[in-house]
């Protein structure tokens, strides 16, 4: 399997890294070599938390798609539109392999890349999108698959996570917590999107997909984030048997009419201490997923950079394996709209 890398950030790094590190056993497991045959990001001189020795670089990252020397990209640059979304779309338009960790781009146009990858034969996955090395996606679509799920509800975003811990834990107040975040590199520099709520949204609109054969919606969810909790908040949850979680929610509603419908929000929520979401604390995600015959099922684990690496490299071994999927789990064209 030839593979190329976009973006050598925090993600295609430790991609690097991990498919570097642990040759030996992906090969064994995948049934081939896992070669990474080229890379690009956009400056050359920058120095990489990757030894990049005898791969190629190449300068115009779009021409990825284009090689035929290339099976699989992967897409760790960033963002919904732009140089993220022309790689992924000329990949999968040229049959390519797209293993990417973009919950921006599968939330914004994810419907549209499933599509291209369905007709040209290529397998579009992006396990990395949703909650880092937490195998969720995966679980929805294969361990749970028998069932109809009628609830999905996460802690799907590490730095708040971490914000809300910090200041429950040690009294902290939200910028400390805030700004110890960034120091340690949990939280990007510009961490509104964190802060607000729209990860998380990105994120439920992937699980949503999945869990509830939905086209991904950003605008049916309701949003809101963690700026407005407060210590006061935080202790009068503790005073009544709780914690303060910001969760993702996605539950099926029965409208008076028979039919089916899924609220979609994001927003700061009182979880009863009983609740084993309520424990994961710092900044671990968890997801808790019921289904009419499984009952509740809960997985938890790390995001961030190297575990992200870990959920990319998995799809890649799948991809490898000859294993194919339909991106959301059904066809593209059979997603509903929300
Ligand atoms: N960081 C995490 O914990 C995490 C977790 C889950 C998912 N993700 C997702 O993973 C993706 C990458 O995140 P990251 O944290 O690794 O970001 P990052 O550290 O900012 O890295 C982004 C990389 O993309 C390159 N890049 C950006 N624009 C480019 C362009 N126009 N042409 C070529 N290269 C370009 C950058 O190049 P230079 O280095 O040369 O500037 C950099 O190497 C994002 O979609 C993010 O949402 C991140």
């Amino acid at each position: 399997m030839r593979i190329a890398v976009a973006g050598l950030g925090h993600v295609g790094a430790a991609a690097v890294r991990l498919l570097q590190e642990n040759r030996d056993i992906l090969a064994a497991r995948a049934g081939c070599d896992l070669d990474i045959v080229a890379v690009a990001a956009r400056d050359k001189a920058k120095p990489r938390a990757c030894d990049l020795s005898g791969i190629e670089w190449i300068n115009a990252m779009s021409d990825m798609a284009l090689r035929d020397d290339v099976d699989l990209v992967v897409e760790a640059v960033g963002g919904a539109s732009g140089a993220a979304y022309d790689l992924v779309a000329a990949a999968l338009r040229r049959g390519k392999h797209v293993v990417t960790a973009n919950k921006a781009l599968i939330a914004a146009r994810g419907v549209e890349l499933a599509t291209l990858a369905e007709r040209s034969g290529a397998q579009l996955s992006f396990e990395a999108a949703v909650c880092g090395a937490v195998p969720v996606l995966k679980m929805l679509r294969e361990g749970l698959a028998a069932n109809r799920i009628t609830a999905v509800r996460g802690i799907l975003n590490g730095t708040c996570n971490y914000i809300l811990t910090r200041m429950e834990n040690e009294g902290a107040d939200f910028a400390d917590a805030l700004a110890d975040a960034q120091r340690l590199g949990y939280a990007e520099s510009d961490p509104s999107d964190d802060i607000d709520g729209i990860d998380t949204a990105n994120k439920l609109a992937i699980l949503t997909a999945v869990a509830f054969g939905r086209a991904p919606d950003l605008g049916s969810i309701f949003v809101e984030g963690i700026r407005a909790v407060t210590l006061q908040d935080l202790r009068d949850a503790a005073a009544k048997g709780g914690r303060i979680k910001l969760l993702g929610i996605a539950e099926c509603v029965t409208r008076d009419d028979g039919t089916q419908n899924v609220i979609q929000r994001v927003q700061p929520v009182f979880v009863p201490i009983s609740e084993p979401i309520a424990a994961v604390d710092g900044v671990f995600n968890a997801v808790e997923i019921t289904g009419d015959f499984s009952g509740q099922t809960l997985i938890q684990g790390r995001g961030a950079g190297e575990p992200t690496a870990s959920a990319l490299v998995a799809d890649i071994v799948d991809i490898a394996r000859g294993n194919r999927s339909y991106a959301f789990g059904v066809p593209a064209q059979s997603l509903d709209e929300t």
